[in-house]
Formats: C-alpha cells, structure tokens, sequence
C-alpha cells in the first residue's frame, strides 16, 4: 500500500532575481514500511521536497498525500503522522536534554508524567541517557544529531523524514542509526524517507532509490535495479550509477583535479 503519493508536487521560489524553480514536479509513491533512499546532487531539491511533505512549506503546484492525510487539506492530520529530522537541526541550546525531550512530549499533547516517561525512553533508544541533564548546546555534533532524531520520534511516528541524519557522525553512531532506522522498520513498520550524500548508506539502508536532479525524479528502482540500469551491472558501485543518472561522469583515477 503506498504510504506516501505525490503527484507533480512542485515548489517555485519568488527572490528578488526572480523565480527559482526548486521542485518542477515529482511523482513518486513510497510503500508502507519502506526505507526509501532520496539522492540528487546539492540544491537538486531534497529537502524543499521534505519540507512540502511534512507541510513546513506549502507547494506552488500538484498534490500529496501522506498516510491518506492530504496535503492541501488535512496539514494537521500529515502532521500526525509524520516525523522530520531537518537537514540542520533546530534545538534550544540553553535548555537541558531532558528539557527538550519533554517539551516535545508536551507539544504532542502528552501529560507531565507521560512526557517524561517518553523522554527516558528515547534517550535510551538513541544512547543519551547518560546526557540527560547536559545543556543541548553542549552536546556534540552527533550528540545533537541524536537528540534532533529522539525528538522526531516522540509521537511514534509512521513515516520518519530524516534529511541528512548521519552527516557529521562518527562511524560508529552512524553504525548506531542505521541499526535504528532498520529497527524501526522491522519493528513498529516505520516508513523511513531518508536523503544522504553516503553513497554507501543509501546502498545498504535503502529498499529502494529515488534521484533527483533539477528538481525532477531522474531515477527510481532499486539499488541493484538502479546499478544494472546504469552503471551495467548488478556489481557496479553506486558511486558511478550516481555519477551516470545524473549526467555527470566518473572521473579518471589518474585525472588532475579540475578547479570548478
Ligand atoms: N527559500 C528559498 N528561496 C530561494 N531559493 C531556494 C530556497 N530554498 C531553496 N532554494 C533553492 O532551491 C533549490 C533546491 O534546494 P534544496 O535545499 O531543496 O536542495 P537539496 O537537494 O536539499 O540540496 P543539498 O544536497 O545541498 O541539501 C536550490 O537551488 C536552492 O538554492
Ligand atoms: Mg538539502
């Protein structure tokens, strides 16, 4: 069943130097449980396609659904549903992380006791239990990356948007987080929408790979479908179907770098 479905879903930005057509139009369906990794190259349109998807930024064109709550109609019951974990996290630094995590509890309309329930148990889940009464803005960067993915998951979300969530993470709480994502998939049947520019993440997280190049979905299937599709086989790395989906290609091993 799809969880998510869009339709021409695009977002045009009015700047002074006047329109940038950030998303022209997306069409994807992401089934229930799914680990779908979003790829694309910088400023493809990623996360204003998140944003439109958790009803942060309204769309200037086409239609989504989320869980059956749509888009342009339902933005409270798309909110229900979903958990975003922005590209750049937003936590107060001057509070505590048992603070942050029960506040979130609270705007989800928990009760005292609840929320502070809940916040012991997500900072067991995401190893932060040590680090409870630490003020968020003196965490480091993973630390708070955790914390930014704890929050996320506060009301249990069905579908889970984590944009970026392991940049900046030493190799073992990156480890740590794709153990979660894969936990809260086979567990409680999570929907997981996940952009990464880690390659090797996306290859051994993803169920499937959606890439967006200029704003359009410019490949989808599966990693070996995408890799025997474009790279010419089953073998190839996903680095080089990346580099060939999106037009650009590998470079010699033995190229001078070329100043861009
Ligand atoms: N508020 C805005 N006003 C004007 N242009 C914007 C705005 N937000 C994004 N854009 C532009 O839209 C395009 C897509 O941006 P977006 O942040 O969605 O890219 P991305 O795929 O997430 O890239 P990255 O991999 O660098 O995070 C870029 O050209 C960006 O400069
Ligand atoms: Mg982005």
């Amino acid at each position: 069943m799809a969880i998510i479905s869009t339709a021409g879903l695009a977002r045009t930005f009015t700047t002074r130097r006047g329109p940038v057509e950030a998303v022209r139009g997306i069409d994807l369906t992401v089934r229930e449980g799914e680990i779908l990794g979003f790829l694309g190259p910088n400023g493809a349109g990623k996360t204003t396609t998140l944003r439109m998807l958790t009803t942060l930024l309204a769309p200037t064109g086409g239609a989504a659904t989320v869980a059956g709550h749509d888009l342009a109609t339902d933005p409270a019951g798309v909110r229900a549903v979903c958990g975003y974990v922005a590209q750049s996290g937003g936590v107060d630094p001057q509070i505590t992380v048992r603070e942050e995590l029960v506040t979130q509890g609270r705007l989800y309309r928990l009760s005292r006791a609840r929320a502070a329930e809940r916040a012991d148990e997500l900072a067991r889940d995401l190893g932060l239990s040590a680090l409870l009464d630490r003020k968020c803005g003196a965490l480091s960067g993973g630390q708070r990356r955790r914390l930014d993915i704890a929050m996320a998951l506060t009301h249990r979300p069905a579908v889970l948007f984590l944009d970026e969530p392991t940049t900046g993470l030493d190799p073992g709480s990156r480890a740590d987080l794709w153990d979660l994502v894969r936990a809260l998939r086979d567990e409680h049947g999570t929907t997981v929408f996940l952009t990464t520019h880690y390659l090797d993440e996306a290859d051994a997280l993803s169920d499937r790979l959606v890439v967006v190049d200029g704003g359009v979905v410019v490949a989808d299937g599966t990693p070996a479908a995408l890799k025997r599709e474009y790279g010419g086989s089953r073998d190839a790395s996903l680095q080089d179907t990346f580099l060939a989906v999106t037009g650009r290609t590998a470079p010699a091993a033995d190229a001078a770098p070329v100043a861009v």
